[in-house]
């Protein structure tokens, strides 16, 4: 009985991602854009719709830039053109990125990497001249940190050194290991993860730039100097726009 109940909720919740990341891919990607495409169960569904658009005629001339070799893979498999940031045709920007999130504040500000990828989807990000998350309700929280870890990627050398200035801090520092793997997630990035919890509210804006400021961290999960538009797909059937 309980593992149907769980099963039951498994399924509403992906059709929310699904809704989520259909309705964001049909609002905002136009033809020609340079697209960034995010990580994750949610954000595949954005890949997803882009794909079906695109084999519809519907959408042309996209140029995307995947964010992991997950969403890469997805591209690849749909016939979504890839592109590297660095390349002639992306020349290092893009017009709109589209992502998941692991926690969202009231502000629209983020804590990502539950995925590992939060390295290059802060690039992607930050790169970008509009984005957007797609997420479902359950995402939305009062303050950042204190239920989803915060991820950081780390420098394999300066693991045991970054654990302890974050300690200072008064995090609670775990070490991200792999599932199906002896020992630790090692990054696309030949980096490792921690995940860290505060005690108490911190404030994220000030925390994105100090823990970056440990030598040894590659890059923090909190994601708070954009304020995205986020599509959030609600229990009841809606997709709410917040901006
Ligand atoms: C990937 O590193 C993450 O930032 C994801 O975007 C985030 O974890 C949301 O993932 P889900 O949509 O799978 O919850």
């Amino acid at each position: 009985m309980e593992t149907r109940k769980t099963e039951d909720q498994k399924i509403e919740r992906e059709r929310m991602k699904e809704e989520a990341g259909r309705a964001a891919a049909d609002a905002l990607v136009k033809s020609g854009m340079k697209l960034g495409l995010g990580t994750g169960s949610t954000a595949i569904h954005v890949i997803r719709r882009v794909g079906e658009l695109l084999a519809a005629g519907k959408l042309s001339g996209l140029r995307a830039f995947p964010t992991s070799f997950q969403s890469e893979m997805e591209c690849e498999r749909l016939g979504i053109p890839v592109y590297g940031l660095n390349s002639r045709e992306l020349g290092g920007s893009l017009d709109l990125c589209i992502d998941g999130a692991d926690e969202i504040d009231p502000e629209n500000r983020l804590i990502k990497g539950g995925g590992g990828a939060l390295l290059v989807e802060k690039l992607a990000a930050y790169a970008s001249a509009s984005y957007a998350i797609v997420a479902d309700e359950a995402k939305l929280v009062p303050h950042l940190g204190t239920g989803f870890p915060l991820p950081l990627e780390v420098l394999p050398e300066a693991r045991l050194s970054v654990s302890r200035a974050l300690e200072k801090l008064g995090a609670l520092v775990v070490l991200r290991e792999a599932l199906r793997k002896a020992g630790p997630v090692v990054t696309e990035h030949g980096n490792l993860l921690l995940d860290i919890r505060f005690r108490e509210p911190v404030d994220p804006v000030f925390m994105e730039t100090e823990l970056n400021k440990i030598a040894g961290v590659v890059e923090n999960g909190f994601f708070t100097r954009l304020r995205p538009v986020v599509y959030i797909a609600r229990e009841e059937g809606s997709v709410e726009v917040r901006k």
